[in-house]
């Protein structure tokens, strides 16, 4: 069992291109298999808790458009999803610089998060305006603003401060070949298995994911010591 599965959400805009469409088509798609995943995750009781990277604090500096379709469909997204997920016992999380976002978006956001609050099946953090530099100095300015001397620091306090506490990342999934952590997670991430699957995100199907998942069980996690 994965107690944390994560998935950076990657190749959306190279999966339309090789069909002729428009990023935003290919972001429509992956926003479809992503919304598969987690419904299949959470039916056959896979995971405990999901992370899911679908926007950077960098992708805010693609082009405008771009930007404004994403924030749309997230938005239109998490209000389809309201009653769904509540229904199916689904915890939604944010974790992210909500500064950077539009009123709306946070409060649609908000909404969901107070939704499912008290559902207890599949945990889903949604990681966007995420960037792990931002929220680990961000956890530092909560620490010192809480006054907390400096020999109460230890990592499990650490953690707390951050978006959200979760327990670390047990296995870490990056669609689209790019062997890269991009600024997400390098704290909860510390001692995740990895696998780069050259599977564009929109063809992320979940009989990839459970190939995926397959994968995983093979790995000897040593977590330094002699086995
Ligand atoms: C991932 O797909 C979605 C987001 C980062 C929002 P990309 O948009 O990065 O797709 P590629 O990497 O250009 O193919
Ligand atoms: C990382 O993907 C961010 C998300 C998946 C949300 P990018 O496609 O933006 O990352 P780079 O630019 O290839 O590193
Ligand atoms: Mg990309």
């Amino acid at each position: 069992m994965i107690n944390h599965l994560a998935i950076i959400v990657d190749g959306n805009g190279r999966w339309a291109k090789n069909r002729g469409l428009s990023r935003s088509e290919g972001h429509k798609a992956g926003a479809q298999r992503l919304d598969e995943i987690i419904s299949y995750l959470s039916e056959k009781k896979l995971v405990n808790y999901l992370s899911l990277y679908v926007f950077s604090t960098e992708n805010f500096e693609r082009p405008k458009e771009e930007v404004n379709y994403l924030m749309q469909l997230f938005m239109n997204w998490f209000k389809k999803v309201q009653k769904i997920y509540k229904d199916k016992n689904i915890k939604i999380l944010f974790s992210g610089d909500k500064t950077l976002l539009n009123k709306q978006i946070v409060n649609a956001t908000e909404e969901l998060e107070t939704k499912t609050k008290n559902n207890d099946g599949l945990v889903v953090n949604f990681c966007l305006s995420y960037g792990s530099r931002r929220e680990i100095v961000a956890a530092t300015k909560k620490i010192i603003n809480d006054q907390v001397s400096p020999e109460d620091i230890d990592e499990s306090l650490f953690s707390h401060y951050l978006y959200q506490d979760l327990p670390d990342i047990d296995f870490l999934i990056r669609t689209s070949g790019e062997m890269r952590l991009s600024n997400f997670m390098l704290w909860q991430a510390s001692y995740a298995e990895l696998y780069f699957p050259q599977t564009l995100f929109p063809d992320f199907t979940v009989a990839e994911l459970n190939k995926a998942i397959e994968e995983y069980k093979s790995r000897d996690r040593r977590f330094g010591k002699v086995k």
